[in-house]
């Protein structure tokens, strides 16, 4: 099969683009560097160089055997996306190439701007190379579990059924989303279901939780192989920066209370799950959404367990709960579905103890390019009077009585 990977410069992409084309798979991949430019822009850089990518895919197919091909150029620009649809004739596409950072979204008007227009001008220029190319080319887009917030009902796998007045339907499940690059993935989900309905395209959407992890089978011969990996207030994600922090001597900064509560994977999950739904694809006109993640865990867990892996490895990490920049409820009810994926076949990888000292030997070998003054927080959500009720649930009448007060520290 041929996969297109939009964003394949990424941290996921890169991974992905490497098991795929050594599972079998024809593999191109397509990046404009954003996500390179945009951390050289902030002074936000990797914990580690990388090649660029045609170097890496040199390398890739130097030490496996197995080719990958390489387009620099932004999928925004449709001229551009619609020959390498054109040259490389896709049978599926994994769109990774979105701005993927909350605090990147919420930093000012630029950033928000270009959050809006990266994420849904290149889903819309996808939907329709496929349109104008082949139908049948299944779109593998990728979500955030993010996109729902934290109702104080259980979160539905993409879909709601409701019974009103007598009457049942069934819905997308409805979204409040905590950042506009979130509210992002909320619209452009809604622009792949809208033309699922209008034109038949083939659709799966991964709404996935924070990822974790670095080395992968395919990255271990050789350490230029290893993704990009941020642990910075901007780019980085919960479980990687704990892990540098840990490394650094740096107490563990927990946002607040530290109660809130996501659905965690490991990068080798992110991994597993989109072979599994290039292998067993949507239908056509089916908008198909999956909870990807593997096992949820507040952020005070997700500290307690790196500072244990810490003392196994001889490091003193404290802990500290720090002012959280975000506006988001620190104590709530979260009961997300996610059998779906797992029906497919998914063997989950679990955050075990074993996993966490690995990942903190890796970091350990690169403990002289940590940055301390990327780790604390500079971007504020807002600066508003917000009244906090309306944070966490939709409200309604009976609606407090029943919810856990969220609470916010606002900037
Ligand atoms: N990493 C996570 O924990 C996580 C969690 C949930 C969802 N996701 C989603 O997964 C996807 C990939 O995330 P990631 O962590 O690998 O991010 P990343 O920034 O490392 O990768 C995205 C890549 O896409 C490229 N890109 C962005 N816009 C582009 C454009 N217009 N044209 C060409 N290339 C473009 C960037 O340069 C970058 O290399 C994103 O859509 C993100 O929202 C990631």
């Amino acid at each position: 099969m041929r996969v297109l990977i939009l964003g394949g410069d990424g941290y996921l992409g890169w991974a992905t683009a490497m098991h795929l084309s050594r599972q079998g798979f024809e593999v191109a991949v397509v990046d404009n560097y954003f996500r390179r430019r945009a951390c050289t822009e902030l002074n936000r850089e990797p914990l580690f160089p990388v090649p660029n990518l045609h170097q890496r895919a040199e390398l890739w197919e130097s030490l496996s055997g197995c080719p990958m091909g390489v387009h620099i150029g932004d999928v925004c620009d449709y001229p551009f996306l619609t020959s390498v649809f054109r040259s490389f004739a896709p049978e599926a596409v994994i769109h990774y190439a979105e701005q993927p950072a909350a605090p990147y979204s919420m930093r000012g008007h630029r950033e928000a701007i270009f959050t809006l227009t990266n994420n849904l001008v290149s889903t819309a220029n996808l939907v329709h190379a496929v349109q104008e190319h082949n139908l049948r080319c299944h779109i593998i887009k990728l979500g955030t579990m993010g996109v729902y917030g934290t109702p104080n009902i259980d979160i539905e796998e993409g879909y709601l059924e409701v019974d009103y007045k007598g009457r049942r339907h069934t819905f997308l499940y409805p979204k409040t989303p905590g950042s506009l690059y979130h509210l992002t993935k909320v619209q452009d989900g809604d622009l792949l279901y809208f033309y699922c309905r209008m034109w038949g395209i083939r659709v799966t959407d991964l709404n996935q939780g924070p990822v974790y992890g670095l080395d992968t089978e395919e990255s271990r011969p050789d350490r230029r192989l290893l993704p990009i990996f941020n642990y910075d207030d901007v780019f980085g994600t919960v479980l990687n920066r704990f892990l540098v922090q840990a490394v650094a001597g740096v107490p563990l900064t927990v946002y607040g209370r530290g109660g809130q509560t996501r659905g965690y994977l490991n990068i080798l999950d992110t991994i597993a799950c989109v072979k599994l739904a290039l292998r067993q694809p949507a239908a056509a006109g089916q908008y198909r959404v999956f909870n990807q993640f593997v096992e949820t865990f507040s952020v005070n867990e997700l500290a307690a367990r790196v500072q244990a892996a810490g003392q196994e490895l001889g490091l003193a990490v404290e802990i500290q709960n720090i002012p959280n920049p975000r506006l988001e409820a620190e104590e709530h009810y979260y009961n997300p579905v996610h059998t779906g994926l797992l029906s497919l076949g998914l063997k989950p990888h679990y955050l075990t103890a074993d996993v966490l000292v690995d990942m903190l030997q890796t970091v350990l070998d690169h403990r002289r390019s940590i940055n301390k003054a990327l780790i604390f927080p500079e971007v504020q959500w807002g600066s508003g009077e917000i009244d906090k009720r309306f944070l966490g649930a939709g409200r309604g009448p009976g609606d407090a009585s029943r919810s856990p007060q969220p609470s916010c520290q606002a900037a």
